[in-house]
């Protein structure tokens, strides 16, 4: 049988690292070959487009910065998603295409319809199973990413307009395509969004 492909999204600071690292535990305790990758990133050639595309001393334009994510995304989906869910092994993926989306999409205006389009060449239409989204206010998110020791990256240095529309966009897709996006509130404790994430994967864990 084929590997699964899950996906985690939302703003910086809605727990997305802590969620996967705990639904990574339930399912290989459920038995299954399960990874856990992060995007950008993942394969060496996209780490090394994440700390280029991440790095504040940079000035990046948006199309080329959507461009650097979708390529990022592309040599992942080849070098690592593809022969994982062949091969069985459910894969949890810390941001996918609905990052693109929303960032790209939404916050710096290039629009969800072009970037889909983008990213539909980019993975030859690789859609997530399931995609849970941390919903998080976008100002409870920067007051948590401003608690990080490393500080901001050259994303999260942008204005408040910018989160604001991450997240409105965000709310849209999960509206949407409610059977794909399942939402869930990254205000409550981390157990309580584990044991909603475990819920929402439910369906597919006992098929
Ligand atoms: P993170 O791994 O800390 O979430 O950092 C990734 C940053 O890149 C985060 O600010 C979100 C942003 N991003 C995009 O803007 N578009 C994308 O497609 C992806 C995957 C991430």
């Amino acid at each position: 049988m084929p590997g699964r492909l899950i996906t985690i999204e939302g703003l910086d600071g809605s727990g997305k690292t802590t969620l996967a690292a705990g639904l990574l535990d339930v399912l290989r305790a459920a038995g299954r070959a399960a990874e856990l990758l992060r995007e950008p990133g993942g394969v060496e050639v996209s780490e090394r487009l994440r700390a280029l595309v991440k790095d504040p001393a940079l000035t990046v334009g948006a199309r080329a910065e959507a461009l650097i994510y979708a390529a990022a995304r592309a040599q992942l989906v080849e070098e690592a998603l593809r022969p994982l869910l062949a091969g069985g092994t459910w894969v949890l993926l810390d941001r996918f295409v609905d990052s693109s989306l929303a960032y790209q999409g939404g916050g710096r205006g290039l629009g969800v319809a072009e970037i889909a389009e983008l990213n539909r060449f980019a993975t030859r239409d690789l859609t997530p199973d399931r995609t849970l989204y941390l919903r998080v206010d976008p100002a409870v998110g920067r007051e948590r990413t401003g608690r990080r020791l490393e500080g901001f990256d050259r994303l999260e240095l942008e204005g408040r307009a910018f989160f604001d529309a991450i997240a409105a966009t965000y709310d849209e897709l999960a509206a949407a395509e409610p059977q794909r996006i399942r939402v869930l509130d990254a205000g409550q404790a981390p157990e309580a969004v584990l044991s909603g994430a475990v819920a929402a994967l439910a369906d597919l864990l006992s098929a």
